[in-house]
């Protein structure tokens, strides 16, 4: 990854100036002031009917991974303070010095820690935004060095966020193993370990929202990814029916999209959706994403009884998920966004 600036400082320096690097062609931003779109809403999940095995919420779970590829849970069971706790602290790391964010400043040659991911050429159009990315699950992949010691406590605070996090992430994979006509647990067997990673957006103001994106658009890599957005910000915008429809935000709920690894075991039954940020013209907004992974080395391809029942041929090859990984990277970073297999 190549050193670019730091976003939130260039707007402190300049808040009018949005430098042509990041300056995107037209159409690449349709729609990004268009609300219209507003009026659709992504499905809405109650967590505590799916783990109790309701029918009539795990039928609906079902439809929304197939219809949108994306919904927002309510009654997750995460404690308000825990989701509270983690907004005051990131906020507050952030408002901290450049330099002392720095001393978590991700290296050249890794994914982790405060900086740019996808970074690797000189004429790449860049997104609006910073980030801090840690890998929390399981504990002894950690690198500790990149988990910031100010504000004060906020290594626990993101421990237990990202363990709320994770329980949802667990009581989902074993509706995802039941709506795909599987014992609960299967999916997260399939894992072997399942491996938790945190990615903080932290998205400037912009006096050109127009111009830029936030972030681009791209389907994630994940299993399945869980979002905590701000409630009186928008910038989440999804693909759908050809039209991005921006995700609304729900106070306390949390987002959650089918990523690349359900879609490929689905063998498409579900869809990994496009999706990207935009950003807001007077307000700074922060994002908080968990991507939930197999271990590396597991193999993923469609399961066997899906592609029989459909009585239809597998349309994804085998991967190893972090061969997968690292090829989808590579061709994000060259500007291809979507990927395409088989
Ligand atoms: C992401 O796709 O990771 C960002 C989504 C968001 O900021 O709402
Ligand atoms: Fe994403």
């Amino acid at each position: 990854s190549l050193p670019v600036p730091n976003v939130q400082e260039l707007v402190k320096e300049d808040p009018l100036q949005v430098p042509d690097r990041y300056v995107r062609d037209q159409d690449d931003i349709l729609q990004v002031n268009d609300m219209s779109w507003l009026s659709s809403e992504i499905p809405i999940i109650d967590l505590s009917l799916l783990s109790k095995g309701d029918k009539e919420e795990l039928n609906k779970l079902d439809l929304a991974c197939k219809e949108w590829g994306f919904f927002q849970v309510v009654n997750h069971g995460v404690a308000k303070k825990v989701l509270q706790d983690m907004k005051d602290a990131t906020t507050e790391f952030f408002e901290l010095p450049l330099e002392e964010k720095n001393k978590y400043a991700m290296p050249p040659d890794d994914i982790q820690g405060y900086g740019h991911a996808y970074v690797v050429s000189e004429d790449q159009t860049l997104d609006w935004s910073d980030a801090l990315i840690l890998v929390v699950y399981p504990a002894q992949y950690r690198k500790l060095k990149f988990w910031p010691s100010t504000p004060k406590g906020y290594k626990d605070i993101i421990e237990a966020y990202s363990k709320g996090v994770k329980d949802v992430g667990v009581e989902l994979l074993r509706s995802f193993s039941t709506i795909m006509g599987m014992d609960q647990d299967a999916l997260l067997g399939l894992h072997e370990e399942l491996v938790q990673a945190l990615r903080v957006n932290y998205y400037p103001e912009c006096s050109r929202p127009d111009q830029v994106l936030g972030i681009s658009p791209h389907s994630d890599t994940s299993t399945i990814t869980i979002l905590m957005q701000e409630h009186d910000k928008h910038g989440l915008q999804i693909k759908h029916n050809g039209g991005w429809v921006p995700v609304k935000p729900i106070p306390d709920a949390l987002v959650v999209n089918v990523g690349d690894v359900i879609e490929i075991l689905s063998n498409g039954k579900y869809k990994s959706i496009e999706h990207r940020a935009v950003t807001n013209e007077s307000k700074e907004r922060i994002s908080y994403a968990s991507f939930l992974v197999p271990r590396d080395d597991v193999e993923i391809e469609p399961l066997d009884h899906l592609v029989d029942s459909q009585s239809t041929q597998k349309m994804y090859k085998k991967v190893v998920y972090g061969e997968y990984l690292r090829s989808s990277m590579k061709r994000r970073m060259e500007g291809k966004a979507h990927t395409q297999m088989a």
